[in-house]
């Protein structure tokens, strides 16, 4: 039985959200993170919390023992793709390095599960549809140490006997109905910009790159909402645990969102002199993505329960507007 949880970067985005989850089917969670990019209203207060740096071997060591950790979910990363083209040693040394050093503290303990959060970002440019097998081709350096850390983590489960459940996430936004965690970090996060904009008094809906070879000329993503891809590391940590499995899975509804098609869906909560700016194309964007989740529908049974973009957009603005 699954007990003892470790969430790495559990004071980020995503991982307040996991946490949520674990929390609420009563698991008890251990979050490490050095709130480089999270923050402490994001803790769940029923978590015990260690400001710590997933490099810090010793520590991470001891805390694993100390708390009887059985599981491990990976999520402390630095995930700008614009930035990584910029500082790729900053990559490489935190989501690399700052992985496999984790593994060391994972070595020899009573860990026998460890998820990770990788990323669309580690597939070839411009497919629909990819499953776990399309060829894996990283157009940014982000995208490039997601894929490193995915190989350390499979070689490090095979050789000490561990269960893995690597979890391609395409993109995630939203908020979590009880209103108390959501997104904070601006970043090149689409839906948090627009959120931001969409309660000024003169909106600015900016696009990076209006002609791409697209249906409308604007990026494609796969949009998944927080919310689902949280209760996604739970039902698959279950079952990895249960059957001493591991596995690869892409997580996204399997159906693409244009930039305008968000703007489009924002604008209609915005002031009506609200302006769409035409940017160039940013580096390492990647033109259009978006997932076969068949694999994952198998694997966990899975209905999701906010697959539609207005649900996706009216938890942003609901979360926005309480900042
Ligand atoms: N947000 C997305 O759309 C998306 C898509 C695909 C994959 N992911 C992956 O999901 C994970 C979580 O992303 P997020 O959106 O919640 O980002 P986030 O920045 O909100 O969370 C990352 C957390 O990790 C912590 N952290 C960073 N470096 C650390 C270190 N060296 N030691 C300890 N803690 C550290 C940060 O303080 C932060 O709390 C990342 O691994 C990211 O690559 C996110």
């Amino acid at each position: 039985m699954i007990k003892n949880i470790l969430i790495t970067g559990g004071a980020g985005y995503i991982g307040s959200h996991t946490t949520e989850i674990f929390i609420k089917n009563k698991k008890r969670v251990y979050i490490v993170d050095n709130l480089s990019t999270g923050f402490r209203r994001l803790i769940n207060k029923k978590a015990i919390f260690y400001k710590s740096d997933i490099s810090n071997k010793n520590q991470i060591k001891k805390i694993i023992v100390k708390n009887n950790i059985d599981s491990v979910i990976h999520l402390a990363a630095v995930l700008s793709v614009g930035e990584s083209e910029r500082k790729p040693k900053k990559y490489k040394k935190i989501n690399v390095d700052g992985t496999k050093t984790l593994l060391e503290a994972i070595k020899n303990t009573k860990v026998k599960n460890i998820i990770f959060s990788s990323t669309c970002s580690v597939y070839k440019d411009g497919l629909t549809k990819v499953n776990e097998k399309t060829k894996l081709n990283p157009s940014s350096v982000y995208g490039y140490t997601k894929l490193q850390c995915e190989k350390l983590i499979k070689i490090f489960c095979k050789k000490n006997k561990l269960n893995y459940g690597i979890l391609r996430y395409f993109n995630v936004a939203g908020a979590s109905s009880t209103g108390k965690i959501g997104q904070i970090n601006k970043g090149d996060q689409l839906f948090k910009n627009l959120s931001i904009e969409v309660n000024k008094k003169k909106p600015i809906f900016k696009i990076y790159g209006t002609k791409y070879k697209t249906r409308d000329g604007t990026c494609i993503r796969d949009y998944i909402h927080v919310s689902d891809i949280s209760e996604i590391h739970y039902k698959v940590l279950l079952k990895i645990n249960k059957y001493n499995i591991s596995t690869i899975l892409n997580c996204g509804y399997g159906k693409g969102i244009s930039v305008y098609d968000a703007i489009k869906e924002f604008k209609k909560y915005a002031n009506k002199n609200a302006k769409i700016v035409k940017f160039p194309n940013r580096k390492g964007d990647m033109v259009k993505i978006i997932a076969s989740n068949k694999k994952l529908m198998r694997f966990i049974q899975w209905s999701p329960k906010f697959n539609s973009l207005r649900k996706i957009v009216k938890s942003c603005l609901i979360w926005e507007k309480r900042q």
